[in-house]
């Protein structure tokens, strides 16, 4: 490897949300990796710093023309550069999204258990999300396209919300399955907004398929929001776009981000994002060789030390999606079984129930770091659930 994954960087008192906990605790919860970023992304910024004068900026014809690039070489999707547009994060986008598609009291679609904050953006927006639940047969995950049908085909119900790859399950849908996503969407009269920021985070050979790649009529019915921030770990500069090949689409996206005023970037927000895409696929592929290897490691210690943890074989995310149902006491829920592991031990997880689905009998587990944390952070875990 030309790049060092294994040597700790002290995260304390760096005004990290994950690290912001008590000086014996260990985070391993919200998706952010332990991990310095990309060296051409560091260097990318340090010009911009040494630079010395801060202004606003304007988006370089690079910004979009790097994404255009990784997309189609990366994952084959033919994009224009025109087709994208600036926002500052997934999250301001959906939220935006759910504004201009939607009406209060309408319902949102989501499959779930899915990443918390799409319930956010839907609540707080006096939305009403709408669950279709993936089926869990004790080992995998599986879309019920019956349900998803009788969800979408409620007529209050006018914008679905997807995760794909989808976090924390760790699927990565088939095309075939965002084909038929779609088809149903189409039906009924409904657009598919399609969240696409843990894309590059699949293990080595395996390819994510952008939803907008999985048909024409996909392409043309849809928004896709993409991102460089989790797969290099630059979530804190608040750098993403929206992807919309209908002009009518992209221009009513557009206008709600604009209205947000969520689409001006920071002074650093392009060069990470370029640098990023022009220059860090090397250092990404070997990333997601070594959070392959950290999953593997965790699945061998699951089995040796922790066998009644069922942890999900997954081929994408660092998130692993542990279910525990054999550790929960009666009437406790997976927040008050997480809470227990961190008074007892320190190790902070994340809990299954804000996910919804079925999340309640699970924990999540960000493996995204130095192999010797993993190994403290498993160890933790035996204490927590195991030793009295
Ligand atoms: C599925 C998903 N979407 C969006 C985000 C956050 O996106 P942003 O920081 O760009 O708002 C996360 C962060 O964990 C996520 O998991």
């Amino acid at each position: 490897m030309t790049y060092d994954f294994d040597s700790v960087v002290n995260r304390r008192g760096s005004e990290s949300l994950k690290w912001d906990v008590a000086e014996h605790e260990l985070p391993m919860w919200v998706a952010d990796m332990d991990f310095p970023t990309a060296p051409c992304i560091r260097q990318a910024l340090e010009k911009r710093v040494s630079h010395g004068i801060y202004g606003y900026s304007i988006l370089p014809p690079e910004w979009a023309k790097s994404y255009v690039t990784w997309w189609d070489q990366r994952h084959g999707l033919k994009m224009q550069e025109e087709e994208l547009v600036f926002v500052t994060g997934v999250v301001p986008a959906i939220s935006s999204a759910v504004r201009k598609f939607t009406t209060p009291g309408e319902k949102v679609a989501v499959i779930t258990p899915v990443y918390n904050i799409f319930f956010n953006s839907i609540v707080n927006n006096g939305r009403v999300p709408v669950q279709c639940v993936l089926k869990y047969d004790g080992s995998s995950y599986s879309l019920d396209f019956e349900e998803l049908e009788r969800v979408l085909s409620d007529p209050q119900v006018s914008l679905l919300i997807l995760c794909n790859p989808q976090n924390p399950v760790g699927r990565i849908w088939t095309r075939e399955e965002l084909a038929r996503m779609g088809e149903l969407a189409r039906k009924h009269g409904v657009l598919v907004f399609s969240d696409e920021i843990h894309c590059d985070l699949t293990d080595p050979g395996k390819e994510y398929v952008p939803f907008a790649a999985a048909s024409e009529e996909n392409r043309m019915h849809s928004i896709t929001a993409m991102a460089p921030t989790k797969c290099f770990n630059i979530a804190g500069i608040q750098t993403a776009a929206v992807y919309a090949a209908d002009p009518v689409l992209r221009h009513r996206i557009w206008r709600q981000i604009n209205t947000d005023e969520v689409g001006e970037g920071n002074v650093f927000a392009a060069d990470a994002a370029i640098a990023a895409f022009t220059q860090g696929g090397t250092w990404l592929d070997e990333l997601r060789a070594y959070i392959y290897e950290n999953k593997q490691f965790a699945y061998r210690f699951f089995m040796e030390k922790l066998p009644k943890v069922h942890a999900l074989r997954q081929d994408c995310t660092y998130l692993m999606w542990l279910d525990v149902s054999a550790y929960l006491k009666e009437g406790e829920t997976s927040k008050g079984l997480a809470q227990r592991i961190r008074e007892k031990t320190g190790l902070f997880l994340s809990h299954g129930r804000q996910y919804r689905g079925d999340g309640e009998s699970f924990l999540r587990l960000n493996v995204a770091c130095p192999r010797k944390t993993l190994e403290e952070g498993l160890r933790r875990l035996v204490q927590g659930l195991e030793e009295e």
